[in-house]
């Protein structure tokens, strides 16, 4: 059974967990409690089974929500997890009166940008050498809703 809800401050080594099998640049515990006080952001898991296998974090800034971390657990890939996550999102944004939905993703990271292709995600810009790990770009995408 596939449930999405708030994610919670005791979600967090899960997260962890699954945060560490994705990047090469993982946020740490306080990067995620940090997000869980701030009033612009959203965090969002879903559960498989009880068990956590994605999350997102976004904030909401006027008119526009910013993706800024968005994750599914190697074993459930391809089964549209991430799909389901942008989907909640969309609606929101339909429900807010948002107008777009914007997000950095590396340059090297082949499968966050199919997935984005899908999306109908379009390159808006680029940050040189964003990432330190490998100092690849960083593509800046953007989402134009058409709820509004
Ligand atoms: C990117 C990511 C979130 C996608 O999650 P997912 O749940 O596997 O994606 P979905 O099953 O919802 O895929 C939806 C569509 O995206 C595309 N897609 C997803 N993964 C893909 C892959 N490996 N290769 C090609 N297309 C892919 C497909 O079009 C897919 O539809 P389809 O399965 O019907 O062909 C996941 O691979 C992940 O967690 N990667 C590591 C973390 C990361 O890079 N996050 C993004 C940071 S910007």
């Amino acid at each position: 059974m596939i449930e999405l809800r708030d994610m919670k401050a005791s979600d967090i080594p899960d997260i962890m967990q699954i945060e560490k099998e994705c990047f090469n640049e993982p946020w740490i515990t306080e990067n995620f409690l940090y997000e869980l006080r701030q009033q612009v952001a959203h965090n969002w898991v879903v559960l498989c089974d009880d068990k956590l296998c994605a999350y997102v974090c976004f904030w909401e800034i006027g008119s526009e929500l910013h993706l800024n971390n968005i994750a599914v657990r190697k074993d459930v890939r391809r089964q549209g997890l991430a799909q389901r996550l942008l989907d909640k999102m969309i609606q929101y944004a339909s429900d807010h009166h948002i107008k777009s939905i914007t997000l950095e993703v590396s340059e090297q990271n082949q499968t966050a940008r199919e997935f984005y292709s899908k999306q109908d995600f379009k390159q808006v810009g680029i940050r040189p050498h964003y990432y330190e790990y490998d100092l690849s770009n960083a593509l800046i995408l953007t989402k134009k809703l058409e709820n509004v």
